[in-house]
């Protein structure tokens, strides 16, 4: 017998299934894409169905490739795109209504009306968050409040809220577990952070009752045990995406940070076991929480990352691969300066504006495909240097840590490089990149016992490039200033 660590991850666009050995090493892996649903404006939903079926195929599949059968597999992890949102019914097992997916807009009405009541302070006192549409709980409300009925069954328990990881564990237990863990029940904007429970005062505030809530987990826990593979798995390992990317990437002092590059862009700067409350428009999140002791992070996060590139091949149609863009950005005409904001769906942190939209400024006769490109790569260092300069501030001293980068993006050398030069500090890529599914998988073996503890994890983090920063200081600063007048024009229109 073999002994496997399966991480399954969850994301926006698809699933995925990694299995790992017992040394930590990718073994088989399968993904599958499923279908987005735009239902209006500024709405992103998701087949319940869709996600988990297509979370047990690729784990069939990864299974299959290595030739595993369930006794093999010592452990689940499971990590998962945050604040999704499903409510479903208890007895039947049906969801009320399409997930609702963190990019959607749709309560952004109700939480400037939270703002406008003066209700925000309350909220980022207790959860760490801001009123904005990303978060689960108006996502939540807005589904109580369509179906008819819904609350009171709430209620008396006959419905079960869950962000994406509960919903797995509780089809994948076949309704045995209604759990999640804690860095996921940060992200539902009904979990105070510092008392470590679901808050009252918020549930009451945004009239989600607390019966329809999951039991709240560590990281690695046991969170139920799965018979679907045709054996007993039992689930060990669970954090949101961007938390399980943190452990992957051993962030596990206080001062390190990690920059995640998929669709958006996740940066947590790990902050120890105080939370720190922002002043300049950031999260306060849980990193991950073990043995009952959460660890904390700040949290920048941006919309628009890799979906920048996606945008330039399905929008544009200015290429057919993402990696051409390296070529484009080293070969575009110097003496041009194009910013490109991709404000496409309003802004993330540390501006908040849900209604603004993308610009580009400098437009010239020569501006071409190559200028276009390199604008876009650049956006993406900016929108870093404008979560970094917020840590700085947040943390009272403008240390320049190293950042360690994972995702997509990061393959390319040329953003890596323009990414240290404008952040003006090192950037540091690691071997594996697959630092979220090797989280979620971390999570899970070592509680199994297969794993070593954190420190002995931190060990195996080996370094693949350090990118250094080149670009004279003067250079960096009168390129920043000119993004932020740019992001400062595209708010004003
Ligand atoms: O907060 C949203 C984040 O968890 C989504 O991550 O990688 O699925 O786009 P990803």
């Amino acid at each position: 017998m073999t002994t496997y660590v399966m991480a399954i991850d969850q994301g926006t666009t698809s699933s995925r299934t990694i299995l790992f050995d017992a040394d930590l090493r990718i073994v088989a892996s399968a993904q599958q894409e499923f279908p987005q649903h735009f239902p209006a404006s500024g709405w992103v939903e998701h087949d319940p169905e869709d996600l988990y079926r297509t979370v047990v195929e690729t784990a069939t599949a990864a299974m299959d490739k290595a030739g595993a059968t369930a006794a093999d597999i010592a452990a689940i992890g499971i990590t998962n795109q945050r604040e999704t949102t499903l409510v479903w019914d208890r007895d039947t097992g049906k969801p009320l209504h399409n997930a609702i997916v963190w990019q959607d807009r749709r309560t952004a009405d109700y939480c400037a009306r939270l703002k406008a009541d003066g209700h925000e302070e309350t909220i980022t006192a207790k959860t760490g968050l801001i009123a904005d549409p990303y978060f689960s709980s108006t996502k939540a409300k807005w589904i109580l409040d369509q179906v008819e009925d819904a609350r009171d069954r709430a209620r008396i328990g006959r419905l079960m809220f869950g962000t994406v990881d509960s919903w797995l564990i509780w089809r994948l237990t076949e309704g045995r577990s209604h759990v999640t863990d804690a860095t996921n029940a940060a992200r539902t904007m009904l979990y105070d952070i510092h008392k470590g429970d679901w808050s009252s005062t918020i549930c009451e505030l945004l009239d989600v009752p607390r019966e329809m809530l999951p039991e709240v987990r560590d990281c690695a826990d046991d969170f139920g045990t799965t018979t679907v593979f045709g054996g007993d798995i039992p689930i060990l390992g669970v954090a949101g995406d961007q938390q399980a990317a943190t452990v992957g990437q051993a962030c596990f002092s206080p001062g390190m940070m990690k920059s995640t590059y998929g669709t958006g862009c996740f940066a947590l700067l790990n902050t120890g076991d105080a939370p720190v409350r922002s002043t300049n428009r950031l999260l306060t999140t849980i990193a991950y929480q073990l043995d009952g002791k959460p660890t904390y992070a700040l949290e920048g996060s941006i919309f628009i990352a890799g979906a920048v590139v996606q945008w330039l091949r399905d929008g544009l149609g200015l290429i057919e691969a993402a990696k051409e863009t390296q070529a484009m950005a080293e070969g575009a005409d110097a003496s041009q300066s194009l910013i490109l904001v991709p404000a496409f769906t309003g802004l993330g942190a540390p501006y908040w504006d849900p209604d603004c939209r993308g610009a580009v400024f400098g437009l010239t006769r020569n501006s071409g495909r190559k200028e276009l490109a390199r604008a876009a790569l650049e956006s993406v260092g900016f929108q870093t240097r404008d979560l970094l300069e917020a840590m700085r501030g947040d943390m009272g001293h403008d240390s320049e840590g190293v950042l360690r980068v994972d995702g997509g993006m990061t393959a390319s050398d040329w953003t890596m490089q323009f990414l240290a030069d404008i952040i003006g500090a090192p950037v540091d890529r690691p071997q594996v990149l697959e630092t979220t599914a090797l989280g979620a998988a971390w999570l899970a073996g070592m509680r199994a016992g297969v794993y070593p503890d954190a420190e002995g994890f931190s060990k195996g983090w080996a370094l693949e490039r350090r990118f250094e920063p080149t670009m004279p200081k003067d250079e960096r600063d009168t390129k920043y200033a000119r993004w932020k007048k740019a992001v400062a024009a595209t708010m004003s229109v």
